[in-house]
């Protein structure tokens, strides 16, 4: 894999050194691409594919936004933004701030920024009812700041209420996360009826475009199942690279890290490098496109690691 880097990443000791660009760039969509990252479900791996694959993106070339929806700011924890005592998405949905005003820069990227939430946004869902166009707010604030991206991703909470609205309001395409287990698919039908909502009433160009399965352990029966099934119902959607349930994956958080500057090389690291990379080729201008998926789909072996 071409995933050299100009800095070598001290392992888990919290800081970040250098920035981490990879060999190869990956490529830039003609326009910018609004990705909505949503699931009513808690845990299934929303906040952790949003930032892992936007740290890829950027990794790559891109320039990229992540905005961090949920209430618990676990998306800002993670990019290692301040956010309890700063200004956030709260204050941009209220009308309050100017949402260029509370962009930050995450370290350790060539371009990657975040607008982090604060527990202020816990409210929001209560106080946006009475508003004007209580639906559009994130869209009209996006339309200044989203040429300066190739990528914007919108990290909701768990749940389908007036957040969601908003973010699936403004996005062009939803990404949903679905957790390799045994209720993986229910609930799912519920999330659709809303894509479908919005569809009709908010945001005609509004598509689900991605679903990326988390999680995954390739020895069990259970995952080959639920992805087996994913793939059925959404041969186009699904992206043929599941996300391993990694160790290394669930502890970078707490260093206020990615797994991509965490560990790299780990499985989960690198399963999230490949998806990025799909979800790039994917977006590509239509005149560039000679992607084969096959090409990057990883074998797992026995063990969970990859072959
Ligand atoms: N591939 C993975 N391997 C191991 N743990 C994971 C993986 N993906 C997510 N987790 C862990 O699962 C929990 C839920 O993930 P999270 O991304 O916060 O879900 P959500 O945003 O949908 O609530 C977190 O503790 C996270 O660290
Ligand atoms: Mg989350």
């Amino acid at each position: 894999m071409d995933d050299s880097r100009e800095t070598n990443a001290p392992r888990g000791d919290g800081k970040v050194v250098g920035v981490r660009r990879l060999k190869e760039a990956m490529a830039k969509p003609a326009t910018t691409r609004i990705f909505t990252v949503a699931n009513q479900k808690g845990g299934v791996g929303k906040t952790t594919t949003t930032v892992n694959i936007a740290a890829a993106l950027s990794m790559g070339g891109l320039r990229v936004l992540v905005i961090d929806l949920d209430p618990q700011g676990n998306a800002s924890t993670a990019l290692g933004v301040p956010h309890r005592d700063t200004e956030g998405i709260y204050e941009v949905l209220m009308g309050g701030s100017n949402i260029t005003s509370v962009i930050q820069k995450v370290a350790g990227f060539p371009a990657l920024d975040c607008v982090p939430s604060n527990s202020s946004l816990a409210n929001a869902e209560v106080n946006l009812v009475s508003m004007v166009a209580r639906e559009l707010r994130l869209k009209e604030a996006l339309v200044e700041i989203s040429p300066n991206y190739d990528y914007i991703f919108i990290d909701c909470p768990p749940s389908l209420g007036l957040l969601t609205i908003n973010a699936l309001a403004a996005a062009r395409e939803l990404l949903i996360p679905i957790q390799t287990e045994y209720y993986a698919l229910e609930g799912l039908s519920q999330l659709l009826e809303t894509y479908g909502v919005v569809k009709k009433r908010l945001n005609a160009n509004l598509d689900l475009s991605t679903i990326v399965l988390t999680m995954f352990d390739g020895r069990t029966r259970l995952s080959n199942d639920v992805a087996a099934n994913v793939r059925a119902h959404f041969p186009k959607e699904l992206i043929d690279i599941p996300i391993p349930r990694a160790v290394r994956v669930s502890e970078a958080p707490s260093y206020n890290q990615t797994v991509m500057t965490y560990d790299p090389l780990s499985p989960g690291a690198i399963a999230y490098m490949q998806v990025a990379r799909e979800i790039a080729e994917r977006g590509k201008p239509k005149d560039e496109v000679n992607f084969d998926s096959n090409v990057v789909n990883i074998n797992y072996k026995r063990d969970g690691e990859i072959a």
